[in-house]
């Protein structure tokens, strides 16, 4: 692919823009010597303003999502994107949330240009985990670990139970929740269902990838070994 466009793709500006930059010598290498467009240059030894590039195509980012920002590129409430460099929106493709937080809720959430990756997440034949923490606005009861793992819990106008989930009591009005599907707004109804109320929900983990390290509105770029972590679960090792 033509330097320009590949510049393009990743949301550097226009194509005739990306050219009128590598024309004037601000797309480099390591070295700082101009590219003039023509060579075929890898990824990582091109800058561009003398900064690296942002992650090449086909790269999953792991964010801290705060609570307030919305997993959409439109709207008047603050999104995801408002996280990310303002490039990111003109990406083609698009890095788009692999499913989605609410608005509520906090923690890890990927995003992506692979579709196959956003698949391989949210299709519900891959069973990857959830993890969520969970506060509550009323004592737990003792019985929603139960329910919860009996599988055969239905929620409102829903047409399938649920698949077993985990739960863990962590204190009187703190639980953490695995799930194993992804279903609309499913923690808070899950805790609705047995008469509670989730106050706040936090995501600490998806497959075998947790998040740490990442402070709320920032990201990074999973590595292969993330990856690797990402599909790791379920496993047969655990
Ligand atoms: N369950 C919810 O209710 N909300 C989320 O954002 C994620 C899971």
């Amino acid at each position: 692919m033509k330097l320009a466009k590949y510049l393009a793709n990743l949301g550097y500006g226009s194509r005739r823009q990306v050219a009128a930059m590598i024309e004037r010598g601000r797309v480099t290498t390591l070295a700082g010597e101009a590219i003039d467009g023509a060579e075929s240059i890898e990824h990582g030894d091109i800058l561009v303003d003398g900064e690296p590039l942002d992650p090449p195509p086909r790269s999953v980012i792991m964010m801290s999502k705060p609570v307030g920002y919305a997993c959409t590129t439109v709207g008047s409430t603050p999104t995801i994107y408002d996280l990310l460099p303002e490039r990111f929106r003109a990406r083609r493709p698009v890095m788009a949330s692999v499913g989605r937080l609410d608005l509520d809720t906090s923690g890890l959430l990927l995003l992506t240009d692979d579709g196959q990756v956003n698949h391989r997440v949210t299709s519900p034949r891959t069973h990857l985990r959830k993890v969520y923490e969970v506060t509550l606005a009323t004592d737990l009861r003792g019985d929603e670990r139960e329910i919860f793992a009996s599988g055969s819990l239905m929620l409102e106008s829903d047409a399938e139970p649920l698949h077993a989930a985990t739960l863990e009591a962590l204190g009187p009005r703190h639980a953490r929740l695995t799930v194993t599907e992804g279903r609309y707004h499913q923690a808070r109804r899950m805790f609705a269902a047995v008469g509670n109320h989730v106050t706040t929900l936090h995501r600490s983990a998806v497959g075998g990838l947790e998040l740490s390290g990442v402070e709320p509105g920032q990201w990074r770029v999973l590595n292969q070994d993330d990856k690797n972590q990402l599909f790791r679960w379920p496993s047969s090792d655990r």
